[in-house]
């Protein structure tokens, strides 16, 4: 069959459902739209998710780290360890408090912060180590836990990808001193657009939900200098139709995984590898090309296979970071992200794909094989 005669597999597909689309009109005809009875339940809802902690809902997934390290009183001549292969936010948000970033390298299995290079990168001035649970696979923190306690540093777990993943039965988000959700419509599940911050810490708790709005619990009695963060009550009503699915989903995800990482047997193409006790949620099903990654994703787009690079320039390559480190002769050595950046191709995994589809993304990367 042609590609002309076949839909092309998008690498996404966000679900905006006739559930979610009545969730939102019965909450606009109320009248009530702003930080409502729909926000405290979908934060009692995702609590489910975190061990119970304590959630604090906000507009984004970038403003659920910045409040948290605000919350968490990481500023202006502190330094924060962040992988820099992940999503610009994670490490933008530690520039937004005017604290330094610090960048440590990953490992090569779960992408995640590498804790030997972590330990490596302590300062007298670490206050805080990011660890990014990138795709949906959760970092190692049953060894970075370790390591902070020893360093009494504070942990933000960047959870905006891993949404019900786990690390030997602890859920992501439950590690740390906080975790943060992103809810943008490509991730595993939405609100249109919001966040989530998880911690285990009621005082901390209390501060986001002052730094949200205004610094203000009681209207006009402003306790500390806040922002507007809040999450919508039609955000968060879609939210909580979408919380109802995501177990479901989950599901679906990890069953697309395992067949695509059964039957891909292409040579020079590295399936995802999961480390033991590992939950990985596949909010990208991500290989490596070991080949020609540039000519193996041209002829899976001809072949009508959605297929894209998260991420294809390293964080501290990118000018907001990269300036001022060469100004101040500062140059990271990050072989394991660089070679990341470099191999990484995600494939369509999400809940949407059929057999047939699945079948198509199988034999497409297979052909590759050939001519890796
Ligand atoms: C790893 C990571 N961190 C943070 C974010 C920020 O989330 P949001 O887009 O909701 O602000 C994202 C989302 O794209 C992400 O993938």
């Amino acid at each position: 069959m042609s590609t002309s005669e076949v839909q092309p597999i998008p690498a996404a597909r966000p679900v905006i459902g006739e559930e979610e689309i009545e969730a939102a009109v019965r909450v606009l005809r109320t009248g009530r739209v702003v930080q409502g009875p729909e926000v405290a339940a979908f934060e009692e809802g995702f609590a489910e998710l975190v061990a119970g902690r304590h959630c604090v809902a906000v507009n984004s997934g970038t403003s659920a780290l910045h409040l948290l390290l605000l919350a968490l009183g990481i500023g202006p001549g502190d330094e924060v360890i962040v992988p820099s292969f992940s999503f610009a936010a994670s490490a933008n948000a530690v520039r937004l408090v005017g604290a330094d970033v610090v960048f440590a390298d990953i490992e090569p299995g779960n992408f995640g912060l590498d804790p030997a290079a972590v330990e490596a990168a302590i300062t007298p001035r670490t206050a805080a180590i990011m660890p990014v649970h990138l795709y949906g696979n959760p970092a190692s923190m049953d060894k970075l836990m370790p390591i902070a306690d020893k360093h009494k540093l504070a942990v933000v777990e960047d959870a905006c990808q891993a949404h019900a993943a786990s690390l030997h039965g602890t859920p992501v988000g439950a590690f740390g001193s906080g975790g943060t959700f992103s809810f943008y419509p490509t991730k595993n599940m939405h609100s249109l657009e919001g966040g989530m911050i998880s911690t285990g810490d009621a005082e901390v708790a209390r501060t986001l939900r002052l730094l949200r709005n205004q610094g203000m619990e009681q209207r006009y009695a402003n306790e500390i200098v806040g922002a507007n963060m809040r999450l919508t009550d039609v955000a968060a009503a879609i939210g909580r139709v979408q919380l109802t699915k995501l177990p479901g989903w989950t599901e679906q995800r990890r069953a697309n995984a395992a067949y695509l990482t059964e039957n891909i047997t292409a040579p020079g193409v590295v399936t995802p590898p999961v480390a033991e006790g590992a939950h990985h949620v596949y909010h990208q099903y991500t290989v490596r090309i070991t080949g020609d990654r540039d000519a193996a994703m041209a002829a899976l787009t001809e072949a009508g296979v959605g297929n894209a690079v998260y991420y294809p320039t390293p964080i501290h390559r990118l000018r907001p970071f990269w300036e001022p480190d060469q100004k101040a002769g500062r140059n990271w050595d990050l072989p394991e992200t660089e070679r990341a950046a470099a191999e990484v191709v995600s494939l369509p995994v999400h809940p949407s794909l059929s057999g047939s589809d699945l079948e198509r993304i199988v034999s497409a990367v297979n052909e590759l094989g050939e001519n890796l």
